[in-house]
């Protein structure tokens, strides 16, 4: 039987569509993902999604997200006519047709995420749809026991497995560039899933999958998708 490996849009389907903006997570649904992937930062007391903590790469604006006026924000084009979505209209846009993995990006975010997460498992949403990471693994720390917790690792420490394991993750999300099927099988011995980020050629794609990857971020999640109907 044919390995099920978890297609997760990267800021939902970033290489079509403006990142972390609804359009792109509506379109990385239609393209058929399990998981779309999104980061968040806290202002006015509100989660928003976006990448950086500068709001310049990104949108027609300048400065911090954290330190713009709410109504600063909202001015805000993210491409396209976009807005930066809260992660709430993201949730409600998604609302169960696949997975979200919220990447903690700023400070004093696990417990925010982890209240709205709350409310829509006590609204009948399946927690395990929920996947909270973060590069951050002290604020990681801090997601609510309901969730499970992705380790983002860009460079794999000596200490990858008591980290994982210290932080009580369910998965390692680690850069493609450190995978191998040893490390790969060596942290699914131990009982994590491992999801490799960023792939986007085919040539990429094929190789996580053949290296026994249980999940690959992608900016073409269709790619993900033609390739592991092709393996
Ligand atoms: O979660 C995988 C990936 O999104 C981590 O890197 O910089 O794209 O947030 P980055
Ligand atoms: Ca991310």
């Amino acid at each position: 039987m044919r390995k099920q490996i978890i297609v997760i849009g990267h800021r939902g389907a970033k290489g079509y569509q403006p990142e972390n903006t609804m359009a792109s997570f509506d379109y990385a649904m239609k393209l058929g993902c399990d998981f779309i992937e999104l980061d968040v930062h806290m202002s006015s007391g509100k989660l928003f999604v976006i990448h950086d903590s500068e709001v310049d790469r990104t949108t027609n604006g300048t400065g911090n997200i954290a330190t713009l006026s709410l109504a600063e924000i909202e001015k805000l084009d993210a491409g396209n006519g976009e807005k930066i979505p809260e992660l709430r209209e993201v949730l409600n846009l998604v609302s169960g047709r696949c997975g979200v993995n919220v990447e903690l990006k700023g400070i004093g975010t696990a417990e925010p995420v982890s209240d709205l997460l709350n409310i829509a498992i006590s609204g009948g949403a399946d927690p395990s749809d929920y996947l909270v990471s973060s590069f951050n693994h002290k604020e990681l720390s801090l997601v609510h026991k309901n969730f499970r917790r992705g380790i983002l690792f860009d460079k794999l420490p000596a200490d990858w497995a008591d980290r994982s394991t210290g932080v009580g993750a369910w998965s390692i999300n680690l850069a493609k560039s450190q995978i191998s099927s040893e490390i790969i099988q060596h942290a699914q011995k131990k009982g994590f899933k491992v999801l490799a980020y960023t792939a986007n050629s085919p040539n990429d794609i094929r190789t996580l999958i053949r290296a026994g990857v249980d999940g690959i971020f992608s900016d073409f999640p269709d790619r993900v998708v033609k390739q592991i109907h092709t393996q």
